[in-house]
C-alpha cells in the first residue's frame, strides 16, 4: 500500500517516509493538526490527489494526561477531546463519503484498553478514547454487511513516546507499569485486521477479560483497578 502520513513535526513525518522509500514503498508526509477540520480535509483531498484513491484510513494520533480529576483543568480536556476525538471525527466525516462513492474502504480507530474500562487518574484520557469507541460502535452498525468496515483497537501499555509527550506538554513523569507491547505488535495486529475485517483488535488478548470482569462484576474490577493504580504509583515513586 502506498502510505500517506500525517502528524505535526514535518521532520518526524519526513524521516519515516523516507525510511518507506528505502524499503520500496510510496510514502505522501502531510504536516497536520487531527484537531483542525481543515487540515484534515486538506490532507485526505491531498492524498487523494497524488495516491489516487483512499482504501484504510489509521485515526491513530493520540494525546494522554495522567492525573487526578481536579488537576484536569478544563483546558486539558478539550485539548484531550480535540486531539484523540474531534481528530477521529474529522477524519470519519473526511475519509467515509469517498468509501461510499468506491463503495470500499476501511476506518481503523486507535482507541485504547481504558477506552473500554477506565482507570484511576486517567479520567479524562478514558473520557475522550470512551468517546472515540463510542463513534466507532456506531459507525460499524450503521455500514454492516457492507463492503464499508470500521474497526476499534484496543492497546494496553504500549512502548511508545506516549509518556514522553505527556512530559513534554505536561511536566508528568510516568514510566509506565502493568502489561506492555510494542508498537510493532499493535501494528502487526492492524495489519491483520486490514487483511481480514475485524470489528474490534485487541492486541495483547487477555485485556479482553478485564472487559467482560468488568461486565460480569463491575464493583470487583473497580477495587482491582483502584488496587492496580495504586501499585503503580507506588512504583513510580520508587
Ligand atoms: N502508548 C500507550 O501506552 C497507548 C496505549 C493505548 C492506546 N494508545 C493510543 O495509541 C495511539 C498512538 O499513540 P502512541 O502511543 O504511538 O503515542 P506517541 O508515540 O506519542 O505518538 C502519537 C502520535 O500522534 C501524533 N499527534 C499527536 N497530536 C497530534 C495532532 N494534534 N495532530 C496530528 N498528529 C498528532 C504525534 O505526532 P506529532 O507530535 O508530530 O503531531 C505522534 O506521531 C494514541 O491514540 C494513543 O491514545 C497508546
Amino acid at each position: 500500500m502506498a502510505v500517506s502520513l500525517c502528524a505535526r513535526r514535518a521532520d518526524r513525518l519526513a524521516a519515516i517516509a523516507a525510511d518507506i522509500r528505502a524499503a520500496g514503498g510510496l510514502a505522501l508526509p502531510v504536516a497536520a493538526d487531527v484537531s483542525n477540520e481543515g487540515d484534515v480535509r486538506a490532507f485526505v483531498t491531498r492524498t487523494l490527489a497524488t495516491l489516487g484513491r483512499l482504501d484504510v484510513a489509521v485515526c491513530n494520533a493520540g494525546i494522554g494526561f495522567h492525573g487526578a480529576l481536579e488537576d484536569t483543568t478544563p483546558e486539558v480536556m478539550a485539548r484531550l477531546l480535540a486531539v484523540n476525538y474531534l481528530g477521529t471525527f474529522h477524519t470519519a466525516r473526511a475519509a467515509l463519503p469517498y468509501f461510499e462513492q468506491q463503495g470500499s474502504g476501511h476506518l481503523v480507530i486507535v482507541s485504547s484498553i481504558v477506552g473500554r474500562r477506565g482507570l484511576p487518574f486517567y479520567e479524562g484520557y478514558a473520557a475522550s478514547k470512551f468517546a472515540q469507541s463510542g463513534l466507532a460502535e456506531a459507525l460499524r452498525s450503521q455500514y454492516a454487511g457492507t463492503a464499508i468496515h470500521v474497526s476499534t483497537v484496543f492497546p494496553v501499555s504500549t512502548r511508545t513516546e506516549f509518556r514522553e509527550a505527556m512530559a513534554r506538554s505536561y511536566g508528568s513523569q510516568l514510566r509506565g507499569h502493568g502489561p506492555q507491547q510494542s508498537a510493532e505488535q499493535v501494528a502487526r495486529a492492524i495489519l491483520r485486521c486490514l487483511e481480514r475485517p475485524r470489528p474490534e483488535v485487541w492486541p495483547y488478548r487477555w485485556a479482553r477479560w478485564l472487559v467482560w470482569l468488568s461486565a460480569v462484576a463491575p464493583g470487583t474490577t473497580d477495587r482491582m483497578m483502584r488496587r492496580f493504580a495504586r501499585r503503580q504509583a507506588r512504583a513510580e515513586d520508587a
